[in-house]
């Protein structure tokens, strides 16, 4: 039996995806294809944060009902099932099930069961979760909690992957250790709220914080790289921003979700934390580690955001430079708090959309900016890909920070190599083997 898959969305999909492809194999016997018009079985794994890839869902599926062989099922996965739930199997005959984010593990028995869709969020999969793990690879994404906890007032994740859930510890560093294992280096911890870690188990478990965690899971021989996303600004402490900055194996670069500079529409959005203090974690930070590299996720045209409330975005991003900044237009999804506000408060499109554009080009000049301080830095690189263009072989991997460097060897995927920068263009980092 023969499998197509195709995952939008974040890194959490992505791992599902992983969890879902390794269930089918071991217990169904289905094989990868990519070609649709070959598999026995079309999944789509999709996301529901905006609105975008939520509308672009049913036009897939008529894709795919035309492209796909006869008695081939279709089944769709990950959030926007959470979401939409049954609606879709009203909306499009070409449906066979639905399978919410919550219920992954049960990949497996829904396949057999024509027109269902389980899309439950009190569902318990933390246990589960590594039951079938992907096959090891040099870098490995592995989940230390499911679903969120927290109310911001824009966001479906609480709706689409229910409440929060730490998975228990030993279950994290036996799995860490088998990845280890098989060869993988480096690990990326998933979470909504990874920095909430250990709040509340599925059975009673011993206390530990992710500050804990990370102590715990660098004591694995062999692990040479942590790195985890996403944290949230309010639940960073001086402990974590202190281990962070300490322990060697924790990759030096951080995703800090900003959402808004302005302390009403923070207030609004409910995301428990201020400009000042956002401000002053970032201080605290660079103060403990020279070299950070910091990300962030802003939202713009959030209801009631006036210029004078976007104007404190910009000024965080002139404070603070980010290296990687991902950036929305406010999209109303149902259930969300915000979306119950109807059209109050409703910032224009246009305007909207003229913020973003600004945000935007400033960005791009901060880290033209920024990049100019990389020259003659010696980075220590992790090699993930290989690649040929015009007669031309180069190797491709990321720093400590996270920063993409591109180095004209070839050289094996999954090794560390010590990088000198020697050119720069634009944002793009250049560097040979010192
Ligand atoms: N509209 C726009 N952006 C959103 N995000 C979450 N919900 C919405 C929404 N309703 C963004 C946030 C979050 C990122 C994953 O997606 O910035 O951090
Ligand atoms: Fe959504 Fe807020 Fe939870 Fe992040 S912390 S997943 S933005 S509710």
């Amino acid at each position: 039996m023969k499998l197509y898959i195709e995952t939008l969305g974040c890194a959490m999909n992505v791992r599902d995806s992983e969890h879902i492809i390794a269930e089918l194999q071991k217990k169904e016997n289905y094989t990868l294809t990519s070609e649709i018009s070959d598999a026995d079985l079309i999944l789509i794994n999709t996301c529901s944060v905006r609105e975008k890839p939520e509308s672009k869902l049913f036009s897939e599926i008529g894709q795919f009902a035309k492209n796909k062989k006869k008695g081939a099922k279709i089944g769709v996965c990950g959030c926007t099932a959470s979401a939409l739930g049954e609606q879709i199997l009203k909306k499009s005959p070409h449906v066979d099930f639905v399978l919410g984010a919550r219920n992954i593990s049960k990949i497996t028995e829904i396949i057999h069961k024509p027109k269902t869709a389980w899309v439950g969020i009190d569902y318990d999969d933390s246990t589960y979760v590594f039951a079938n793990s992907a096959k090891s690879s040099f870098k490995a994404l592995l989940n230390i909690s499911i679903g969120c906890d927290k109310k911001c007032a824009y966001c479906i994740v609480p709706f689409t992957r229910g409440r929060e859930i730490s998975i228990p510890l030993e279950l994290i560093l036996k799995e860490a250790r088998r990845l280890v294992d098989g060869g993988t280096k480096e690990i990326l911890l998933l979470g909504q709220n990874v920095n909430n870690y250990g709040v509340r188990f599925s059975t009673p478990h011993e206390k530990i914080d992710f500050t804990g965690l990370l102590r715990r899971l660098s004591e694995i021989d062999g692990l040479e790289r942590i790195r985890f996303t996403s944290p949230h600004p309010l639940h960073m402490n001086d402990a974590f921003l202190d281990e962070f900055a300490s322990n060697p194996k924790i990759c030096k670069s951080i995703h800090i979700p900003l959402q808004s500079g302005s302390n009403a529409i923070l207030k609004a959005m409910k995301r428990g934390y201020t400009q000042e203090w956002y401000l002053n974690r970032i201080e605290y930070l660079r103060a403990k580690v020279g070299d950070v590299g910091i990300s962030t996720d802003i939202i713009v045209g959030f209801p009631g955001e006036s210029d004078a409330d976007f104007e404190e975005t910009m000024k965080v991003l002139e404070l603070v430079k980010f290296e990687t900044m991902y950036s929305f237009i406010y999209s109303p999804r149902p259930n969300t708090l915000s979306y119950s506000w109807g059209s109050r408060g409703a910032v224009e499109k246009e305007v909207a959309k003229e913020r973003l554009s600004r945000l935007q080009s400033r960005h791009k000049e901060i880290l033209r900016e920024i990049s100019q301080n990389e020259l003659g830095k010696i980075h220590k690189v992790l090699i993930e890909n290989n690649k040929s263009s015009v007669g031309e072989t180069f190797s491709e991997g990321r720093s400590d920070t996270n920063r993409l460097i591109r180095i004209p060897a070839f050289i094996d995927m999954g090794s560390f190599v010590n990088v000198k920068i020697d050119s720069i263009n634009g944002s793009s980092l250049f560097g040979k083997v010192v």
